[in-house]
């Protein structure tokens, strides 16, 4: 197993695909995404020595996240090679849903067990305003499908001052009779998105506020569980879950590693840099080396990210390293 010096072990690696997204979120790439740089990505072979290496070590959850991932032409022979290598448990896309009731049965047969979904507003118009564009209907029959293909879905919503907050109400309606989590996530200040950040962060204890006072309970956390602190009520068939990077000991239960489309590793979302990993994902043989240089990197892993201090490392914007 990997661990690091705090003794947080890592069992979960989330593996950005790709850095190309087709949206243009308000808070991530207001302008849509713009070309930086010519390298290819990862490919299927050295993706699958990736995880396979990961895997010897006690990997047991793969997110394959983006950008967009579904912006991958092979992204259904990614989830299959994952799902297929021994060890892997769990496999699971983080996507903005673009195109999602064409594609998410081919994703189920070839092994996905998870999807999360953004859906910042169950309000067309204004979820319109802040991804770019006019595709809640479509992303919303995707998930439907998802839940009737018996994947465990969850939606993710970017907690925005002056544009989602008041829309609870219609989450909680939502969640009412749909086995579904849905997130609030508070805003994380990025390189890029300074001052969109100061006009719309907001804490999440707002929400948790209103949770609390309507009688919703909070779950114990799973070892292999995401962020988020997740709430359930009687009344309701789904969940509700926050996930609040600027509260006090976010990161000591720190369980995932992430890897970028060039395959670099990311100690953290918000590290100062990436560490290459592709030159030993050349060849089967390498897997021993693989292994020895990720548990040596591991010691660099900090005890915690500096948000706060509105440090945000390398990380210009989420599509770059998949959130
Ligand atoms: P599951 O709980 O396994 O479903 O994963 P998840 O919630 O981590 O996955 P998802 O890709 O849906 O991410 C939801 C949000 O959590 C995104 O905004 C991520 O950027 C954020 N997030 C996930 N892991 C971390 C982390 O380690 N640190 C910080 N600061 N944010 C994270
Ligand atoms: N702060 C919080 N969440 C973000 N996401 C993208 N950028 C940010 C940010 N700056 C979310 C997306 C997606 C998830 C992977 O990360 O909405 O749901
Ligand atoms: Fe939006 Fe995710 Fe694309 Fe960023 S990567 S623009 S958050 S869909």
């Amino acid at each position: 197993m990997f661990v690091d010096q705090f003794e947080r072990k890592f069992s979960y690696l989330r593996l950005s695909v790709t850095d190309i997204c087709n949206f243009s979120c308000s808070y991530c790439l207001p302008d849509g995404y713009q070309c930086h740089y010519q390298h290819q990505p990862l490919s299927l072979a050295e993706m699958t020595r990736l995880v396979k290496g990961f895997a010897a070590n006690g990997l047991s959850k793969v997110r394959l996240t983006g950008g967009e991932p579904a912006v991958r032409k092979d992204l259904v022979h990614l989830i299959e090679a994952t799902a297929n290598i021994s060890g892997i448990e769990t496999i699971a896309v983080t996507t903005n849903g673009y195109h999602l009731p064409q594609h998410i049965q081919d994703w189920k047969n070839a092994g996905l067990n998870a999807i999360n979904i953004s859906v910042d507003s169950l309000d067309a118009p204004l979820f319109k305003t802040i991804t770019g564009h006019d595709r809640l209907h479509e992303v919303l029959q995707g998930l439907e499908m998802a839940l009737d293909l018996n994947l465990k879905v969850k939606i993710n919503a970017v907690l925005l001052k002056g544009q989602n907050h008041t829309q609870l109400p219609l989450f909680l309606d939502f969640v009412k009779k749909r086995d579904i989590a849905i997130r609030f996530i508070e805003l994380m200040q990025t390189g890029d998105n300074k001052s969109y950040f100061d006009r719309h962060h907001l804490s999440g204890n707002i929400i948790k506020q209103h949770l609390d006072k309507q009688g919703w309970k909070q779950l114990p956390r799973q070892v292999t569980a995401g962020p988020a602190v997740e709430y359930i009520h009687p009344n309701y068939q789904g969940k509700i879950g926050l996930i609040m990077p600027y509260s006090k000991d976010f990161c000591s239960s720190c369980n995932r590693l992430r890897v970028s489309s060039q395959g670099n590793l990311h100690l953290c979302l918000f590290a100062s840099k990436g560490h290459s990993l592709r030159f030993l994902l050349q060849r089967d043989e390498q897997q021993a080396e693989l292994i020895s240089h990720i548990e040596s990197l591991l010691y660099q892993k900090e005890k915690t990210h500096y948000l706060q201090d509105g440090y945000s490392g390398s990380t210009y914007n989420l599509s770059m390293l998949g959130g």
